[in-house]
């Protein structure tokens, strides 16, 4: 960890069972707020720290993404999210990540070259796709084919050597948009289209998705800007569940592709990732802005499980920068797609206002997050919603593989083991079978 340890700068703990002392380091970073070093708090006390849901660990030193949630700022190696999503494109964003710098031009060229040969999937892998039912959830799909991508590439599974390492981050975020479009036409019952190499990241994903072998697909250039900045705003978010997952798997020195296999399953929990298409059911449930406050109170009773999908963030407890950028796409896309009466649009307004002004989410600090306006912008773009959340995985495999790099170039990386407390029956005598009557 590359973080500034002040000797004099320490945290005292008193063991009041014991009246003992002890002196804990705190470290800080370059920005945010310090921690304090609890690696030895086992060793000198006998106590672990009880933090169910990470709410208050800190798991690991990073360069990568800083975020500030009570002012609502996101960072990608320094820069701010929304310069990023207005100025940059996606696979500058994703050399960013990887190496710390935006490219020069010339990198920029060879970056983008790389990426593109990095397309296509081994052929024996499509047939991987005819063993699902066509009706499998295609983030069900992407969890068995990512990680089934350690079957075909052993050239870039050496975890040790960097360039194995380089080799199998740039076939993950290449290889992605390929496999997530082949769900896609896999579900439709249509021919898979292959990857254009004089198609940028952002139009070949659509060609795959959208383009048949009937006719000359076209791809609008409304649609690939909005997809390429919806990408970039998904590209990284510090240490979030499936990013921790990720580093978690490959702390113990699982090979890449299965690590990226495992985030995908946990961004796919509604909670996550799987929010945007959680969202929009939601909203198509509420069906009319008559009914949202209906919904909005059931979200504030204790007694029912529902929440207003796309509100609250473990962090961002002002607004989410994400959603403001989203929010603006989303009004940009439908006006360049001439679409005036968007009936989901209209709840998701009236409801956001709503609530906003409900003091349940106003004491909770709940405010839309990024998914809440994704969703609706992915409907207006002609993506089914079942395919959002991959989408959203599309975006993150940069984030992930830049952050298991990262992790296992920490010299003070170790497997993940977190320790317990406790609680269930204390040692007793296995008791034979006939006398458990
Ligand atoms: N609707 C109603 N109440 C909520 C909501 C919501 N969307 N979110 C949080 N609360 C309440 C929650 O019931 C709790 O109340 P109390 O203090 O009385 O127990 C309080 O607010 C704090 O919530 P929490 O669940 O303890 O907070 P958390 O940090 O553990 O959870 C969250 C964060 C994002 C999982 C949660 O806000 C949520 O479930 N939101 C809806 C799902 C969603 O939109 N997820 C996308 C997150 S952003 C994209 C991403 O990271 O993938």
């Amino acid at each position: 960890m590359n973080a500034k340890k002040d000797a004099k700068q320490t945290f005292t703990l008193t063991d009041n069972r014991s009246g003992q002392k002890y002196e804990l380091p705190v470290v800080s970073g370059s920005m945010g707020p310090d921690v304090i070093d609890v690696r030895r708090l086992y060793n000198d006390t006998n106590c672990f720290t009880y933090d169910p849901g990470f709410t208050s660990t800190g798991s690991c030193g990073s360069k990568i993404t800083y975020i500030d949630g009570d002012n609502g700022v996101l960072l990608y190696r320094g820069y701010p999210v929304d310069q990023l999503a207005d100025n940059s494109d996606f696979p500058e964003v994703c050399y960013l990540l990887l190496y710390g710098e935006l490219p020069t031009p010339d990198q920029k060229k060879k970056f983008e070259h790389d990426i593109t040969y990095h397309t296509m999937l081994n052929e024996q892998l499509t047939y991987f796709f005819r063993g699902f039912r066509r009706d499998a959830h295609p983030m069900a799909v992407m969890c068995g084919v990512v990680g089934a991508l350690s079957a075909f590439y052993h050239d870039s599974t050496d975890i040790s050597d960097p360039k194995h390492r380089m080799i199998a981050s740039y076939r993950l975020i290449a290889k992605m948009p390929t496999i997530a479009a082949m769900a896609y036409k896999f579900s439709m019952g249509q021919p898979f289209q292959y990857p254009l190499n004089d198609l940028t990241f952002a139009e070949n994903f659509l060609h795959m998705m959208f383009g048949t072998p009937c006719e000359e697909y076209k791809v609008s250039p409304v649609l690939s800007k909005a997809i390429d900045r919806i990408l970039i705003l998904h590209a990284d978010h510090e240490q979030n569940a499936s990013t921790s997952t990720v580093r978690l798997a490959g702390s113990s020195g699982a090979n890449p592709f299965a690590c990226i296999s495992a985030g995908i399953a946990s961004l796919w929990g509604p909670a996550h990732g799987g929010a945007n298409e959680a969202v929009l059911n939601m909203l198509e449930e509420i069906g009319d802005a008559k009914n949202i406050p209906e919904y909005v109170d059931r979200a504030k009773k204790k007694d029912d499980p529902f929440r207003l999908m796309g509100f609250g963030h473990r962090v961002y407890k002002n607004f989410d920068p994400r959603a403001k950028v989203m929010e603006k796409i989303c009004h940009e896309v439908l006006n360049d797609l001439k679409i005036e009466d968007e009936p989901l649009l209209d709840i998701a307004v009236e409801l956001e206002r709503i609530a906003l002004e409900d003091d349940y989410f106003i004491e909770k600090k709940l405010y839309p997050n990024v998914d809440f306006y994704s969703g609706i912008i992915f409907k207006a773009l002609g993506i089914p919603t079942s395919l959002f959340t991959v989408l959203f995985a599309v975006a993150r495999t940069v984030g992930w593989v830049a952050q298991w790099n990262e992790m296992i170039e920490d010299p003070s990386q170790k497997i993940g083991r977190p320790r317990q407390l406790y609680i269930g029956e204390t040692a007793r005598k296995f008791k034979p079978l006939h006398k458990r009557i």
